[in-house]
């Protein structure tokens, strides 16, 4: 798979330390029942259901990877962001996406997905804002991520460049 390198840099103003403590994990509607949507939710949190993400990534096509790596992924990210839609005998995880970090400079996003049923209407963009952010709010400054060829427009309409000043993501795998 072919990937591509994204930075994003950060020229807002940066918060202060009581400000970046002030923000708690929180469930917020982003989208009040409408003709094809029942409520959806954006929250920050780490207490995710991992057969429901499975579900989520299986049903964009992405390749299965083992549960117990992907607990220690999450255990282990910065920031969590999840879409969930209000159903009358549950929450269906219908996004899904985080980033890893030094807790001081950078932040790196990872596994970026919304249901394809709830795809094209914006929830994407929302999502991805949502984390920018909750990054901005955590005082970094630079973030980067791995898009896939076919999405590198989603991730330009949200600001994110390829190779600034020329600089280029580089990848070793093992053989
Ligand atoms: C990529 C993905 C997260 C986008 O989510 P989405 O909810 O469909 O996107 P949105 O509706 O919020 O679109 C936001 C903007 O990005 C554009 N966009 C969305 N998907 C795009 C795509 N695949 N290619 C190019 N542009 C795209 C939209 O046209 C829209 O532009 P606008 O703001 O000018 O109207 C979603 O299609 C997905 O989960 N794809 C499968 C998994 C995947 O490829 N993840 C990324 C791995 S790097």
């Amino acid at each position: 798979m072919t990937f591509w390198h994204f930075f994003f840099k950060n020229t807002r103003k940066k918060l202060l330390p009581q400000e970046i403590e002030n923000i708690e994990p929180k469930e917020t509607l982003l989208i009040k029942n409408s003709n094809d949507l029942n409520n959806i939710y954006i929250t920050i949190n780490k207490e995710i259901n991992l057969y429901e993400l499975e579900e989520l990534c299986d049903s964009v096509g992405w390749v299965r990877r083992p549960i117990k790596k992907v607990k220690t992924a999450l255990d282990n990210s910065f920031v969590t962001v999840c879409l969930l839609e209000k159903q009358k005998q549950r929450n269906l995880l219908i996004g899904f996406a985080r980033a890893t970090s030094d807790h001081s400079f950078n932040a790196t996003i990872w596994d970026v997905v919304i249901h394809p049923n709830f795809q094209s209407k914006g929830l994407g963009k929302a999502l991805m804002n949502e984390l920018i952010k909750e990054l901005r709010y955590k005082d970094i400054s630079t973030i980067t991520l791995f898009a896939d060829p076919q999405v590198l427009n989603f991730y330009r309409t949200l600001g994110f460049m390829s190779d600034p000043d020329g600089v280029k993501g580089m990848f070793w795998y093992p053989l």
